[in-house]
């Protein structure tokens, strides 16, 4: 085994310590990573605040780094590649989501950067809070040239996490688009589909973030909590993407919704209540996503990279990592966290 240093959550399961964790040796077809930014994800505050049992807990699952060194087959990567990772790490391969690109839906269920199950050895998986991450080559993406790599780290889970279903339902010039909730996965929504042409529009509890709404190249803010805004926007969306981080009721958001236009719920995943009246009066569709598929995760980055959109992030040292989590859920963030992970030594 290798060693390296990461952050882990503790018994009570509410804040991390800086702990030694152990990689595997390289398989053929792996790569290790030396972990250089790491995003913090509404999703690993949930699993660091929600954790329960013995099963270790290192979060992080967009990040970017240096390769430096890789498995006896791997052809795609050299050491010195700057290279990016998301929220999976393996999949089958072969069932028919893998084999159309999905294997985010892989049937067998996609393996997860942190807290999934490794499918050779039946560990569990250790994100990217840490130094090193060893990872197969088909799930570690080239880094292209011009992305900064502490901004694009969080493209690699809210950036495809928003860019999948803004390409499935045809986002483009023209496209009227709403993004509920500012926040990490909302804001990266807002950019993408301003950059893909949408006329894009932000609705949000915070007033505050109208300046920031339209600097991401919003056009407008609708504040959710002014009944007489919400009201003026009925049907006005053909696309609204939700990113809100709490359990919510969805039919608000669905009368924003345009004849025949989705609700994508990408935010908080539990049950959702609806009245199929509120799908009916006007063919309304629900629908959700999540992660990406290694076409679009590429695919993506190559988008990004044309086009200059990286997350606006705070950058800290990963020693903050718990201000990181503890502002994140009091909402206090413009609008990802990225931890910097150099101060974890490398060699041990
Ligand atoms: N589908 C997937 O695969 C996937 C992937 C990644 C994350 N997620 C989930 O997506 C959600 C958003 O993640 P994130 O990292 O973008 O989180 P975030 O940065 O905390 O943003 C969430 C936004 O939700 C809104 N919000 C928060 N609390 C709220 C409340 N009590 N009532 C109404 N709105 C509230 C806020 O927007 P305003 O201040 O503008 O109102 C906030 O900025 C999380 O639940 C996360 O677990 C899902
Ligand atoms: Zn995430
Ligand atoms: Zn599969």
């Amino acid at each position: 085994m290798r060693s390296t240093l990461g952050w882990q959550a503790d018994r009570a399961g509410t804040t991390l310590r800086r702990t030694s964790l152990e990689r595997r040796e390289l398989r053929a077809d792996d790569v290790a990573v030396r972990v250089d930014y790491c995003g913090v994800c509404h999703t690993d505050l949930h699993a660091v605040r929600t954790r329960t049992g013995e099963a270790p807990l290192v979060p992080g699952h967009e990040f970017t780094g240096v390769v430096t060194d890789i498995g006896h087959e791997v052809t795609r990567f050299a050491i010195g590649d700057q290279v990016a990772v998301g929220n999976i790490v393996d999949s089958c391969g072969a069932c028919a989501m893998c084999r159309a690109g999905q294997e985010n839906f892989c049937h067998e269920f996609p393996t997860l950067t942190y807290a999934g199950t490794d499918r050779y050895d039946g560990t569990t998986t250790l994100g990217a809070y840490s130094r090193e991450y060893i990872v197969r080559d088909d799930f570690t993406y080239p880094l292209p040239a011009g992305l900064d790599p502490a901004a694009a780290a969080p493209l690699l889970c809210a950036g495809v996490t928003v860019w999948e279903p803004l390409q499935a339902l045809g986002v483009g010039p023209g496209t009227r688009v709403a993004v509920a909730g500012l926040g990490g996965l909302g804001h990266l929504a807002v950019k993408l589909a301003v950059a893909l042409g949408a006329d894009t529009t932000v609705i949000s509890r915070s007033a505050d973030k109208a300046d920031d709404a339209r600097r991401l190249g919003g056009h407008d803010l609708i504040v959710s909590t002014d009944q007489r805004q919400m009201a003026a926007a009925r049907d006005r969306f053909d696309v609204v993407v939700d990113t809100i981080a709490v359990p919510h009721d969805v039919t608000p958001y669905l009368g924003l919704v345009a004849l025949d236009g989705t609700l994508s719920h990408l935010g908080h995943l539990g049950t959702v209540t609806v009245q199929a009246t509120d799908l009916l009066i006007g063919r309304k569709k629900l629908s959700s996503a999540g992660s990406g598929g290694r076409p679009a995760t590429a695919a993506m980055l190559e988008f990004c990279a044309q086009h200059n959109v990286t997350a606006d992030i705070e950058l800290l040292p990963s020693a903050r990592v718990n201000e990181a989590l503890d502002r994140l859920e009091r909402n206090d963030v413009r609008y990802r966290f990225v931890l910097d992970m150099s101060d974890l030594p490398q060699n041990r």
